[in-house]
């Protein structure tokens, strides 16, 4: 960043509506039910007013086609349907024409670098045997030393071999394929067949997918694995452990979290583009405002901003951000190079701290040490301190709200809510536990159902009260109820801060860094068209920071005696001149 700070004055048409919009993240199965103890459409329709009401601008739904479930929905079996336990494709078309009533745009999860092993597609693979046409839409190969090895020896992103037998697939017993020695990739559960991104058809097929949602009013595609779906041909050996976060080269160890000494032949392969930019012009056929998001665990942010050139996606999840660990200098790194490299592009920065498959902030960061944080937290670990880790986490967010660009928020981030720490094993559902054999706990503990009212069963998650994971004791206080009626609650703070981003044009002014100035992590953030005063956003982590001279506190992420004119540790402050 430069003395003048950098310039994001990148003009936010409504046509480029995700420049600076809030995205609210659903996870279908624990955001709300009409029903029973998993979440539904219906439920989600039913609660779209309270997110208007939030202040947000759009919400991405994480896959609630037809699946069976084996990942959460990750697996999907059908594509152009709704699974029937989250309801139909008329509640789906009922859900987007309230969000756009409510001026909430709708971003839905696109799955392409593998299917359910229920696909129609995969079904056919396995019946049709050895080089056929229908096996050359998945990556199928011979096992090496006839058949008795994978053809490599690469691992699962959760565990166990990246390679299945067709033999032990447990529908395959008593069928022909019984015999079939050929073996297919998965990299992450087996019931997951990476799919043969080589084949036209698999192209072909993923455009119509993409046409079919657009045609039902979708803004967006959010899509999954985007930096896994071509494999390097030779599918050469891999001996460092398969994980996404490993897809990338750190030559020069400033990532803020590790990553291979290598490229993994797994991942950011160069042939991925190209898919990018036929998504491209698909989209643009619906006009200029439909939006690509890459989920893409690629390091250094330089490959990152490759997929969000002109001609690609609109934007990546910034999970260098949301992995770092809580400490001013390696925060202002991480906002440094996430604003450089994504300026280089012209495309916006996202900032997000939790979502589905991390342990969400608000625990996270009550840590002994803060960062990207274990895959899970039993009753067997050290317990996070949830004081320190709430604190914390509202600081991080104070600060993430006066940065220009998207900022995406996880469910049950507004109301402060924690992990799950206390699950028992045996209502675990995570496929990363049980190919681990339990090492790994897995991602149980952000997914548990939301709660929303007190003193109803379940909290109000479900009319029956039935949950499909365990609601902890003391979530009653993160109800709705609870928090409408304390004015320092979670879901306050939040309506507030996401109203005064709004008010003062935060998304998209231009940025300074004044640190070294002012002390802790500073910015100014001034509004693009001078149309608002300057913000001057100030976060404390391990050390305290004395008020900035000639600035006036605007609002702070706790109450705090403001007599001494210090900001306290894991504090936000905004001041205005
Ligand atoms: C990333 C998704 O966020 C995660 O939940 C899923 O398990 C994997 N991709 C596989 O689809």
């Amino acid at each position: 960043m430069t003395d003048q700070g950098r310039s994001i004055h990148s003009p936010c048409t409504r046509d480029q509506w995700w420049r600076d919009a809030v995205i609210y993240q659903i996870y279908p199965r624990s955001f709300a039910s009409s029903r029973g103890p998993v979440g539904d459409l219906p439920g989600i329709t039913s609660r779209l007013d309270y997110l208007r009401d939030l202040g947000v601008d759009a919400v991405w739904l994480s896959p609630f086609y037809g699946s069976p479930q084996h990942d959460a929905g990750y697996d999907v079996a059908d594509y152009r349907a709704v699974d029937p336990r989250f309801g139909t494709l008329a509640d789906a078309e009922a859900l987007i024409a309230r969000a756009h009533e409510l001026d909430l745009r709708v971003v839905v999860d696109l799955v392409p670098n593998h299917t359910s092993w229920d696909h129609r597609w995969f079904r056919e693979a396995i019946k049709a045997g050895p080089g056929s046409a229908e096996r050359n839409r998945y990556m199928f190969r011979d096992g090496k030393n006839g058949g008795t090895e994978p053809p490599n020896n690469w691992t699962s992103v959760f565990g166990g071999p990246a390679w299945t037998r067709v033999a032990d697939i447990p529908w395959v017993a008593g069928t022909p394929a019984a015999a079939d020695r050929q073996y297919y990739l998965n990299l992450f559960d087996s019931s997951q067949p990476d799919l043969n991104w080589d084949n036209p058809e698999v192209h072909a097929e993923f455009r119509s997918i993409l046409r079919f949602w657009l045609d039902r009013g979708v803004d967006g595609f959010r899509i999954d694995v985007a930096h896994g779906l071509v494999k390097d041909p030779a599918l050469p050996d891999w001996t460092e452990r398969t994980e996404m976060l490993d897809a990338g080269t750190d030559p020069d160890h400033t990532a803020s979290h590790p990553v291979a000494p290598e490229r993994p032949p797994m991942w950011d392969q160069d042939g991925v583009h190209e898919i990018y930019r036929e998504w491209r012009s698909v989209l643009d056929e619906y006009g200029p405002d439909r939006l690509l998001v890459a989920e893409a665990w690629v390091q250094p942010e330089e490959r990152l901003a490759r997929y969000v050139r002109d001609d690609e996606m609109n934007q990546a999840f910034n999970f260098a951000y949301l992995t770092c660990p809580w400490d001013r200098e390696a925060l202002r790194r991480v906002v440094e190079e996430s604003l450089s490299a994504m300026d280089a592009g012209g495309a916006p920065t996202t900032w997000v701290l939790s979502n589905h498959d991390v342990v969400r902030a608000a625990s996270r960061l009550g840590l002994t040490v803060t960062g990207k944080g274990p895959n899970g937290i039993g009753p067997r670990d050290p317990q996070p301190d949830a004081e320190k880790g709430r604190r914390r986490a509202r600081a991080w967010h104070m600060l993430t709200a006066a940065l220009p660009g998207s900022y995406y928020i996880y469910q049950g981030e507004e109301r402060d809510l924690p992990e799950a720490t206390m699950l028992p094993d045996d209502v675990r559902q995570d496929p990363a536990f049980f190919r681990t054999n339990g090492a790994e706990l897995g991602r149980d503990g952000c997914r548990v159902p939301l709660p929303w009212e007190a003193g109803k069963p379940g909290l109000g998650f479900s009319p029956t009260g039935d949950t499909w994971l365990p609601q902890p004791a003391d979530w009653e206080r993160f109800t709705v109820t609870r928090e409408e009626a304390d004015p320092d609650s979670g879901l306050h703070f939040f309506r507030r801060l996401l109203a005064r981003r709004r008010a003062l044009g935060l998304g998209i002014g231009g940025l300074k860094d004044v640190s070294p100035e002012v002390g802790g992590l500073a910015y100014i953030n001034s509004a693009a068209n001078h149309s608002h005063p300057d913000l001057l956003t100030v976060t404390a982590c391990a050390q305290p920071v004395p008020f900035p001279a000639g600035w006036r506190r605007r609002a702070s992420s706790v109450p705090f005696d403001a007599a001494a004119a210090v900001i306290p540790p894991d504090t936000t402050v905004w001041f205005t001149r």
